[in-house]
């Protein structure tokens, strides 16, 4: 029998997810998680390259992000999800591929730069985030995945991914696999201030596990087209977030091709089209917030799904282990 290809994907626990993580990978790892071998990775050990003062933050949101998983579908019978730091053979594999990346590749990664800016580590990097790339690679060859279901930021990893993977397979053997991004087709959600990434830091995400309040409260303020001033204006849709999001969880395509051409001729406001998306991401929302609520009043019994994924997960990452120490001549006995 030919053995299933492997997928796996996972997130940082630094907060809560949001509509973006969901459009951008959540959604596709419940849709694929029948026909691959999957596994999700809550990245605590990434959580702390930019959070080593907060230990508690990222403890803490490692239930939170379980529990965004379960409450979207991700089904912990067929999903094996895990936590990165009970798996030391992560952190060893990274250790070995630190040694096959210059110090002026992770400065350029883009994301990477990105995230410094963002951060405002000023001239204080800590020399962990610089390298979280490798460890990210760890992540992904100790199982070797053939496919890594991402947003389109995490690009650049993959591609440093399978630049580490053909290092090591040219110079010890070819034992590694080289993974691939599966990249959503949806469009990029922006931020609801139109800003083209989402974040905690930013203030500008919806978070799937956000009050009904929360969500009406986001969406009335959310960027529409600043030239839009009355109803009867014609009206841009391209870049118009409202829009964008519609686009994303709105199923009747019909009804908004019809919106947009309203929209775009006048006569449409946007506190319409805002209500519109008030009760399409309330549709979306309301069966998750169930859901998560549910696995919320047993965070023992989540806990211990983590327990035995993480059980599951070392097995995997220990058989790659022993195959990259003989291969690198460390299998001494
Ligand atoms: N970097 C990812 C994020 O920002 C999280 C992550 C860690 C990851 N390890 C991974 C994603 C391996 C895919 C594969 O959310």
């Amino acid at each position: 029998m030919a053995s299933k290809k492997i997928i796996l994907t996972g997130d940082r626990p630094t907060g809560p997810l949001h509509l973006g993580h969901y459009v951008g990978s959540l959604k596709a790892r419940v849709e694929l998680q029948n026909k691959y071998d999957a596994f999700v990775i809550i990245a605590d050990l990434q959580a702390l390259t930019d959070n080593a003062e907060n230990p508690e933050k990222v403890r803490k949101n490692v239930l939170e992000v379980a529990l965004d998983y379960l409450a979207v579908g991700i089904d912990p019978k067929i999903s094996t999800i895990f936590i990165q730091s009970l798996i030391p053979e992560l952190s060893e594999l990274t250790m070995y591929f630190l040694n096959l990346v210059t110090l002026s590749r992770l400065e350029r990664n883009p994301t990477v730069k990105d995230e410094m800016k963002q951060k405002g580590f000023g001239g204080n990097v800590p020399a962990g985030f610089l390298a979280y790339p490798v460890s990210q690679a760890a992540d992904i060859t100790a199982f070797k995945a053939d496919l890594v279901p991402v947003g389109e930021d995490q690009l650049p990893m993959i591609e440093q991914t399978a630049e580490i993977v053909r290092k090591f397979n040219k110079i010890y053997k070819p034992i590694l696999v080289e993974p691939k991004a599966l990249v959503s087709k949806t469009a990029k959600l922006p931020g609801i201030d139109g800003k083209m990434k989402m974040g905690k830091s930013l203030g500008n995400a919806i978070y799937l596990s956000d009050s009904p309040e929360a969500v009406k409260e986001k969406v009335m303020k959310m960027y529409t087209d600043p030239k839009h001033i009355h109803a009867e204006n014609p009206g841009h849709v391209e870049g118009n977030t409202v829009f964008t999001y519609l686009d994303a969880f709105d199923n009747d395509k019909k009804a908004i091709e019809e919106l947009k051409k309203q929209y775009r001729q006048g006569g449409l406001g946007d506190v319409e089209i805002k209500k519109r998306l008030i009760k399409v991401l309330e549709e979306f929302l309301t069966p998750i917030r169930k859901r998560r609520a549910e696995f919320a009043k047993n965070p023992k019994a989540v806990m211990k799904m983590l327990e035995e994924g993480s059980q599951k997960a070392k097995i995997a990452a220990s058989k790659t282990l022993a195959e990259v120490r003989a291969a690198m001549k460390l299998d001494y006995f």
